[in-house]
């Protein structure tokens, strides 16, 4: 079956798709995109997500291109034409085709919206076999990592080098030698003191909608939750590790630059962690959507 993408208006074979060489997202990246994940054939956090496509396009003074219940049932259409039980739902809002010029177009144009479906493997039930590795890399993105704009070349260039070196995951670090988060995840650690900790929200990291979940989800649990910034050096006395993502959702990370976090294997906490976002995506605990 071939797959099914949405194109400014039209569902079109995903082979025959393009846009405009002057799309602005092709020439400048100068758009932003959210990726949802689809689980028993529904749509996961989409309030989260919706409220952050809202929120990247106010930030780039770009306008939504419908109205959010003309974008949910797109969404919908999308996943019942691909026929997705399994999957995600990439979308892309650009500030739309304008003749070249790096000033945004005098004459508003309007935003370019195209969406792509895919499956993906079913929802992991075993955390032992759901781990990954990771290396650090300097973040060398913008001031604004809050916006989740389709910028993403420091992403590709660090997940590239997590890739060479055999791992799945970059840790990016700022210039003080403080963990942001990852190439294309939110970074947590359970510290030495047990702490579960995350960096806090602001312009240095895109602020998750599985991090937001996950923290909701833990709120009243007893486990101690802080958002507080971390040091790679922090980060290597740490007990535990974990990644969170739209795409790995809660997922242990092992080994750092080659050196087994802890014992190497996955520790309890974060096995606890997997047990509760599993809960949450399949409908249970505070997920609503
Ligand atoms: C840089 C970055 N940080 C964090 C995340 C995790 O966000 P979410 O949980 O909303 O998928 C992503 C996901 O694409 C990302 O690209």
């Amino acid at each position: 079956m071939s797959r099914i993408a949405y194109v400014n208006g039209a569902y079109v074979p995903q082979r025959d798709a393009s846009v405009n060489i002057e799309d602005r997202g092709y020439q400048f990246g100068d758009g932003i995109y959210e990726v949802v994940h689809i689980h028993n054939g529904r749509f996961i956090d989409e309030k989260l997500h919706l409220d952050r496509l809202e929120r990247s396009l106010r930030e780039m003074a770009l306008p939504m291109p419908m109205s959010r219940a003309a974008l949910r049932l797109i969404i919908a259409e999308m996943v019942r034409r691909n026929r997705i039980t399994e999957g995600l739902v990439y979308m892309q809002i650009t500030r739309g085709v304008a003749r070249r010029d790096h000033a945004f177009p005098k004459n508003p144009v309007p935003p370019a919206l195209v969406m792509t479906a895919k499956r993906v493997q079913d929802y992991p039930t075993n955390v032992d076999a759901w781990t990954g590795t990771a290396i650090t890399h300097p973040d060398l993105r913008w001031d604004r990592r809050d916006i989740k704009t389709i910028n993403l070349l420091p992403n590709c260039m660090a997940r590239q080098a997590a890739r060479e070196k055999g791992a799945m995951e970059a840790i990016l670090y700022d210039d003080k030698g403080m963990v942001t988060e990852g190439a294309a995840t939110s970074f947590w650690i359970v510290d030495e003191h047990g702490v579960i900790r995350c960096p806090p929200l602001g312009h240095a990291i895109l602020p998750g909608c599985t991090r937001a979940a996950l923290l909701a989800e833990l709120d009243g649990t007893g486990l101690v939750v802080e958002d507080r910034a971390f040091s790679l050096d922090e980060m290597k006395r740490a007990r535990e590790a974990f990644i969170t993502s739209a795409t790995s959702f809660v997922k242990p990370i092992v080994k750092i630059d080659g050196v087994p976090v802890a014992d190497g294997k996955v520790g309890p906490v974060v096995r606890q962690l997997f047990e509760i976002f599993a809960r949450h995506v399949s409908g249970g605990l505070k997920n609503a959507a």
